[in-house]
């Protein structure tokens, strides 16, 4: 199924993308991180209000990742910049176990209305709080180290996100970041139109690869999702 974030994620040949989403959706009903059927039910009413919206969603591909990354390293402690209703919170709470918590953040309370009305009574509600407000002042409101700190919020606030979550990352944790590859516009000369948001993003991938406390590669799916693992303080 195409994801509602096609409008920017061009980074993959259509083919090779839909094979890709062919496999994944294989192992969402069979494979061993399959979906049981209430929580490929949460999935469908979460994709279809963005496909409704034309709200911008990681997808199910880079969804996935999340998930299939964040158990890689046993990650039972997520924090997310950027949560809307919680599509990508979906895969990381699956991730997470039952023991595990996701801290959401969302500065949009039309967001937040939807979260409440879409997670209603589901198991996975448990381990998913949604917090109100700027996602980096919240992240600097709570205590703790983190397994995991996913970036997906405004593009100028990346390199401010950057900053604030690699000292809240454990030794051996990851940093995720979506959209890094913006559509492919950080290959070439920044857009009039999205000059900022742009050079942001480009500004994101020198940093995250040039810092020696990470290790860092962009993973192009959905539209381009950046992956750190922190090597040290
Ligand atoms: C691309 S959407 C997030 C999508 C979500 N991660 C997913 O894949 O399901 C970005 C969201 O971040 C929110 N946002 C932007 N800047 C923020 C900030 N500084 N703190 C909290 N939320 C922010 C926006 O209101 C928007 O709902």
């Amino acid at each position: 199924m195409s994801s509602p974030s096609d409008r920017v994620s061009n980074i993959l040949d259509p083919q090779v993308r839909a094979y890709l989403e062919l496999q994944g959706a294989r192992g969402d009903a069979a494979g061993g991180g399959a979906l049981d059927p209430s929580e490929q039910a949460l999935h469908d009413r979460l994709q279809d209000l963005a496909v409704q919206r034309g709200f911008p969603l990681i997808g199910a591909d880079a969804g996935r990742w999340l998930h299939l990354l964040t158990r890689m390293i046993g990650g039972r402690r997520v924090f997310e910049l950027g949560s809307g209703f919680g599509y990508s919170a979906f895969w990381f709470a699956r991730a997470v176990g039952s023991e595990g918590q996701v801290l959401g953040t969302e500065q949009d309370p039309w967001e937040h209305d939807h979260f409440d009305r879409l997670w209603a009574d589901h198991p996975l509600r448990a381990r998913v709080r949604l917090l109100a407000g700027d996602g980096i002042a919240a992240l600097a409101a709570t205590e703790g180290s983190f397994d995991v700190v996913f970036v997906d919020i405004h593009k100028r606030d990346y390199l401010a996100a950057l900053h604030a979550a690699v000292p809240r990352l454990r030794v051996g944790g990851l940093l995720l970041a979506d959209n890094v590859l913006w559509g492919g516009k950080v290959t070439r000369p920044a857009p009039a139109d999205d000059q900022s948001g742009t050079d942001a993003l480009r500004a994101y991938n020198d940093a995250i690869h040039a810092d020696p406390r990470l290790v860092s590669l962009v993973l192009p799916t959905g539209d381009g999702l950046g992956v750190s693992l922190k090597l040290s303080d």
